[in-house]
């Protein structure tokens, strides 16, 4: 052996850092007191440090988080623990370590890949002195360009930034030890803090009491539909209210929208009079409790009136808890998201009406517990349908047949992840059927 290490003792492993050569190990502390007795479970050369800020919503960065991870072990490097997105629309202050179990995080990943909570004092030094270097990985990347081009960048300058992060590793064409890594990371790395497990939990908690329920992801939110030109069923104020915004965004960059027509093609959010029919349409049963996972919706009781009047049980977490319990997350938009996740993963039924980072990452996790009920909407059929049953074309008893056989296959249940060459956009994304995890005995087991 040409290196000496330091080891130091840290719980259950311990780290072992070479002077010489910049050299990371791991192992699992076998007896006590006694380094001969440190058992080697990971070891490589230390190529440098990666640090990220991830951009978006609670779960895109979610999402994110694992294929950072990912490549960091890939490459290995020293990965930094990520920075959270404060400046997205939802404006949220909480770093990783107000949502996430950092220590869950780090310890659990221990042996696979390096996590620090910040730089070591000297590499500080260089980022204070802009001796780093920043920039956005190219989207939908396979592991050959972090490879080629990314390592090169880390050698160079010792320390990388990547200041984006959302959807920059491909769904398909990896190594299976990577798509499992990501995987491990969000299913068994990324718990949340205590405090929002044990409201999580409480929430849940009154549900059960009251029977089974339904968790409608709802994205019937002003930003949402600002964003998407989606106007159907709203007011000619409000239309004007949601174009206003559109344009006083500058990153949404598509400002023209064609309501009717994004409409027709299956691209809006379902509406909650839509919602509520299709529901209807599905027998679910009238007393089935709804909880609502999302933001504030658009246009308030109104809005939500066909819904409540066909289910009486709509709740959400402000309705179940008093406002003291929700006093500490009433400003952190991705807390309150952390706590519908929770729900969302533990209901008897997840539906979402539109496929945004949540709705995705949460039919993925679902799958994974064993694939539980998600009702994946054919929203472009929903709406040619609905249509037709309100036109008086259709009867009703026709309608919900055919709402239920088209949805027949589509309820979360084992499926191939489908491939689309070179629109990765448009395939199926990895978070969404992480197939490579599903009834993975090896897997579960290690966790
Ligand atoms: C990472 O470390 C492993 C184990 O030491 C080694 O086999 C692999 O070639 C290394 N890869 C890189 C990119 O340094
Ligand atoms: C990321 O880094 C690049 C290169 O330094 C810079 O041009 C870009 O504005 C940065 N993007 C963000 C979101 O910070
Ligand atoms: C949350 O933000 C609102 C508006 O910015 C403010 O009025 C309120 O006091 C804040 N609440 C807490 C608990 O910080």
């Amino acid at each position: 052996m040409y290196y000496q290490y330091l080891v130091a003792q840290t719980g259950y492993s311990c780290v072992a850092f070479s002077f010489l050569v910049p050299i990371v190990l791991w192992c699992i502390q076998a007896g006590q007191h006694n380094i001969s007795s440190y058992q080697l479970i990971g070891i490589y050369r230390n190529n440098g440090y990666l640090m990220v800020s991830c951009n978006g919503g609670l779960n895109q960065m979610r999402a994110a988080i694992c294929d950072m991870v990912a490549i960091a072990r890939h490459l290995n490097v020293t990965l930094i623990v990520p920075e959270l997105d404060k400046t997205s629309f939802w404006n949220d202050p909480s770093e990783f370590q107000d949502i996430f179990d950092v220590e869950h995080f780090i310890n659990s990943l221990r042996g696979e890949v390096r996590i620090v909570r910040e730089l070591p004092p000297r590499m500080k030094r260089r980022v204070e002195l802009g001796m780093f270097h920043s920039m956005p990985p190219i989207s939908w990347s396979d592991i050959s360009y972090y490879h080629n081009q990314i390592l090169p960048l880390v050698h160079k300058h010792k320390v990388l930034h990547l200041n984006r992060t959302d959807a920059r590793l491909a769904n398909n064409g990896l190594p299976l030890d990577i798509q499992k890594l990501r995987c491990r990371v969000n299913y068994g790395s990324l718990k949340f803090t205590s405090q929002i497990e044990e409201l999580g939990r409480r929430v849940i908690r009154i549900l059960r009491k009251n029977g089974p329920f339904l968790v409608l992801h709802l994205r019937y939110e002003m930003d949402m539909l600002a964003f998407s030109g989606c106007t159907e069923g709203c007011t000619r104020e409000e239309a004007d209210e949601l174009t206003r915004m559109r344009y006083a965004y500058p990153w949404w960059k598509e400002k023209v929208i064609d309501s009717y027509v994004k409409r027709k093609d299956g691209l809006c959010p379902l509406t909650p009079e839509e919602i509520a029919l299709v529901l209807r349409a599905l027998d679910i049963d009238r007393s089935m409790q709804i909880y609502i996972a999302a933001g504030e919706i658009y246009g308030g009781k109104r809005r939500m009136a066909s819904l409540t009047s066909a289910y009486p049980n709509v709740v959400r977490k402000e309705t179940l808890l008093e406002p003291s319990d929700l006093r500490f997350f009433q400003n952190h938009s991705s807390q309150m998201a952390a706590l519908d996740y929770m729900v969302s993963l533990e209901s008897d039924i997840f539906v979402p009406t539109y496929d945004g980072n949540m709705a995705k990452v949460v039919e993925g996790h679902r799958r994974f517990m064993g694939f539980k009920k998600t009702i994946l909407l054919d929203r472009k059929l929903i709406v040619d349908l609905v249509d037709r049953y309100k036109s008086g074309s259709l009867p009703w008893d026709e309608f919900s047949t055919l709402i239920k056989s088209v949805h027949a296959n589509r309820m979360g249940s084992s499926s191939r992840r489908m491939v689309i060459l070179d629109k990765p956009k448009e395939e199926d994304y990895f978070y969404a059927n992480p197939q490579e995890c599903l009834r993975d005995p090896d897997l579960l087991r290690a966790w």
